[in-house]
């Protein structure tokens, strides 16, 4: 995406010279190079990741989120080590490191069985090499993903402008836009399509407490392209829709199970639940390396991530003078509890927008999206 009139993504592989211990011997070596999302909105920062260990950090703390986005960040964590030490024992320590940073988005090790497949299957002398083809394959895939989600997804918006004057108001939650994969975003790529086909689209962004990722990323997105957008409280949209402002909900999902079952960040089944009482469209765009189709059921299945409770208690922002402060919102002694995701109920999911089209959320329906697609 343009930022400043410049094409920006989240991550870009840079090269960094002689690398210690290149598996091939050769000179010359890779990183990768990340936006640092914890500062967005208000400073524009990249950083350089050396080591799997980096990677790891750097997904485990945030500096890079999203589903597709951590998939396709550990994809090149497994390069980096494959640039050290490609053994099968390594890529499998390594794997398995990896797959622990965070352990809801199904992306993580979606990623890293994809490159292990590829990888076991190479020769030991070729596997550095061929290690970097194959996470720029999974982020260039994700890039072509992204945009066929909203190209099937623009006639939904089309269709509201059709019927009535006056923008089509769309209601998205935590951050499902560019930064969150490599390019478009899943759930903002209709919205991104549908501005630059001239079309009057507004964006409700709810601000997705505790770690504010539609306050501070979504919104920053949205602003950057130009695309007219209101943060609200997170406790603002069943109002919303109750009033007939929010003409269709798109979220973004970390994992959906076999049967439509959809996990995103926290508070979007509450999102759900005043969309179905209000006849409001409620649409989860999912690229098929979120489905998890050996998990039956989703409500019960998917493994939901509790951080720290200092991201509830505290919040950090920019003070009179600039500066990146944190400060304390609970009183001193009080527990938090900080559960980072929640399922919503395929029975609430209206369809699920993926890079195939739009399919119903339920069991027959993804079997037969699969096996079409293999
Ligand atoms: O905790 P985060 O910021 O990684 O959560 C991100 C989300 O919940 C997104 O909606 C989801 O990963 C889809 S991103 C296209």
């Amino acid at each position: 995406m343009m930022v400043g009139g410049q094409a920006l993504r989240p991550l870009r592989v840079v090269a960094v010279g002689q690398a210690d211990g290149r598996a091939d011997g050769q000179a010359g070596g890779e990183a990768i190079e990340i936006i640092d999302q914890r500062l967005l909105p208000h400073r524009l920062e990249m950083r350089t990741l050396n080591s799997a260990k980096e990677v790891f950090v750097a997904i485990r703390d945030m500096w890079v989120r999203g589903a597709p986005l951590i998939g396709a960040v550990a994809a090149y964590g497994l390069a980096l080590q494959a640039q050290r030490d490609a053994s099968d024992v390594a890529l499998a320590n390594t794997a398995q490191f990896l797959s622990g940073a965070r352990p809801t988005a199904v992306n993580l090790a979606w990623a890293l069985a994809r490159m292990q497949q590829v990888l076991l299957a190479t020769p030991l002398a070729d596997r550095a090499r061929v290690a970097w083809a194959e996470a720029d394959a999974i982020a260039e895939d994700d890039v072509r993903v992204n945009e066929a989600i909203g190209r099937h997804a623009l006639p939904l918006l089309q269709a509201v402008a059709a019927r009535r004057a006056g923008p089509v108001n769309v209601l998205t939650h935590c951050n499902a836009g560019w930064l969150a994969t490599v390019d478009w975003g899943t759930a903002t790529s209709p919205i991104y399509q549908a501005h630059a086909a001239g079309m009057a689209v507004h964006v409700w962004v709810d601000e997705t407490r505790p770690r504010n990722q539609g306050a501070s990323l979504t919104a920053w997105e949205l602003g950057q392209a130009g695309v007219p957008h209101t943060v609200i409280a997170d406790n603002a949209g069943g109002h919303l829709m109750q009033h007939g402002h929010v003409d269709l909900c798109i979220v973004g999902c970390d994992r959906v199970a076999a049967n439509g079952d959809a996990c995103n960040k926290i508070g979007t089944y509450l999102k759900a639940l005043a969309a179905h009482d209000n006849a409001v469209p409620f649409y989860v765009a999912m690229p098929t390396s979120t489905l998890d189709m050996a998990l039956a059921d989703g409500v019960h299945g998917i493994p939901i991530e509790e951080r720290s409770g200092r991201e509830l208690t505290h919040v950090t922002g920019r003070n009179a003078v600039g500066d990146l402060v944190e400060v304390q919102l609970t009183p001193d002694g009080s527990a938090a509890g900080n559960w980072a995701f929640d399922v919503t109920p395929a029975r609430l999911i209206t369809g699920l927008i993926t890079e195939h089209g739009i399919v119903q959320a339920s069991s027959a329906a993804l079997q037969t999206l699969m096996r079409d697609k293999s």
